[in-house]
């Protein structure tokens, strides 16, 4: 889970078209006496709509500290009787009364981020009403090819000849990464085509695999695709960020070709679109051919998982034929992790780890961190 700064929260807060439409949402959705849960409460600022339009209790939950804000928050405006904050993962949270009410904002630039579509399937199933209201409701992904300079010389840009060395190798890996981009209507070469939609009330998959062709209807130097959300959150409240709509805060996402290329009018460009989650992050792969009068002028397969060296030992380590070795470690942890029976305190586990292993951990301190973070870990 990203760990948003207060800073970060408040450019959340301010961003008066994603607050506005969340604000209008919450309107149209809490009844006085409703059960509201705030998943990613952040500071709370959805929580504390939801108390003053008359909700009769509100869990607000996030890992982040900054969730901590909401119950003075709550108390500063009165109330604090009707806020009950959870600071870890929905996932692991248990409600004792299923929700009428449901909001979020867990996405990125795009709505296809960490764990949003999973934590969004796990609380309509465990946490909402039959026939309770979830805020997003549905979003929709587009995308059109773009001319975009200012953009792609940024991420290209740096790795060239400078100082009389050659960088070039850096643009292997920051052309199979995408970024956030405010492109405008003007630098779209194409109309825009629909990707994919996610309706939040019955999505089950986390993954997207899509296929799209544009025509070319101007003629420039084409530098990627650039691609965006438009939501809405609850029954025709929302908003877009396609270019020429008021900026929000998510940006748009600029997803670079490896070289630009010089389209003309009726060029085919066909893009083959797809993002898999993988442990926390979700891994892009765009696959694009440029044809022009019938022949390919420029085909390209790119994705993220080259954005990175990769590391195949780490890789390795985390496949089922392999083998983990009884490292000093494994064994202390197991010493310890062993010794945890409810009854002994984080002072006598860390006193028996230095008595049994004392030249890994010397100092009583020494033990104590490692038993403590342990613990945390732990619960
Ligand atoms: C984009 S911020 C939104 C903050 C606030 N709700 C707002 O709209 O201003 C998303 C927050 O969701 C939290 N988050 C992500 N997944 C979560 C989950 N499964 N359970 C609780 N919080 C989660 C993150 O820690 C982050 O603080």
């Amino acid at each position: 889970v990203t760990t948003y700064s207060l800073r970060s929260f408040g450019a959340m807060v301010t961003d008066e078209v994603r607050m506005d439409a969340y604000a209008r949402a919450l309107e149209a959705a809490v009844r006085p006496g409703s059960i509201v849960v705030d998943i990613g409460a952040g500071t709370g600022v959805h929580t504390l709509i939801a108390c003053r339009l008359g909700a009769a209790h509100v869990y607000a939950i996030d890992p982040n500290p900054a969730v901590e804000l909401a119950v003075e928050s709550a108390r500063i405006n009165g109330f604090a009787d009707r806020v009950t904050i959870f600071r870890g993962l929905s996932t692991a949270f248990e409600l004792p009364e299923r929700a009428d009410v449901i909001v979020s904002d867990l996405r990125g630039i795009l709505p296809l981020w960490e764990h949003h579509i999973e934590t969004i399937v796990d609380a309509r199933t465990r946490l909402l009403k039959p026939g309770g209201a979830l805020i997003p409701q549905r979003d929709e992904i587009h995308a059109a090819v773009i001319t975009a300079p200012e953009d792609y010389e940024e991420a290209a840009g740096p790795w060239t000849r400078r100082f009389d060395v050659d960088l070039s190798a850096g643009r292997r890996w920051t052309l199979n990464s995408f970024s956030k981009s405010r492109f405008q209507p003007a630098q779209m070469l194409a109309q825009p085509a629909h990707i994919a939609s996610l309706d939040y009330t019955t999505v089950t998959d986390p993954k997207l695999d899509a296929r799209v062709t544009w025509t070319v209807e101007r003629a420039a130097t084409a530098h990627g695709v650039g691609a965006w959300f438009s939501t809405e959150l609850f029954d025709g409240i929302g908003f877009s960020n396609a270019p020429g709509q008021p900026d929000a805060i998510y940006g748009r996402a600029f997803f670079p070709w490896q070289n630009p290329v010089d389209v003309q009018v009726g060029d085919q460009v066909t893009l083959a679109f797809s993002a898999w989650l993988v442990d926390d992050n979700y891994v892009w792969h765009w696959k694009t051919e440029v044809c022009s009068r019938g022949s390919v002028v420029a085909s390209f397969d790119q994705s993220t998982f080259w954005s990175w060296p990769i590391d195949r030992d780490y890789l390795r380590r985390g496949s089922s034929a392999y083998v983990p070795p009884p490292t000093a470690d494994v064994e202390a942890d197991a010493f310890v992790l062993a010794r945890v029976d409810g009854a002994r305190s984080l002072g006598d586990l860390s006193d028996e780890l230095q008595e049994r292993f004392p030249e890994r951990f010397p100092t009583r301190k020494s033990a104590l961190d490692h038993v403590s973070r342990l613990a945390r870990r732990y619960g």
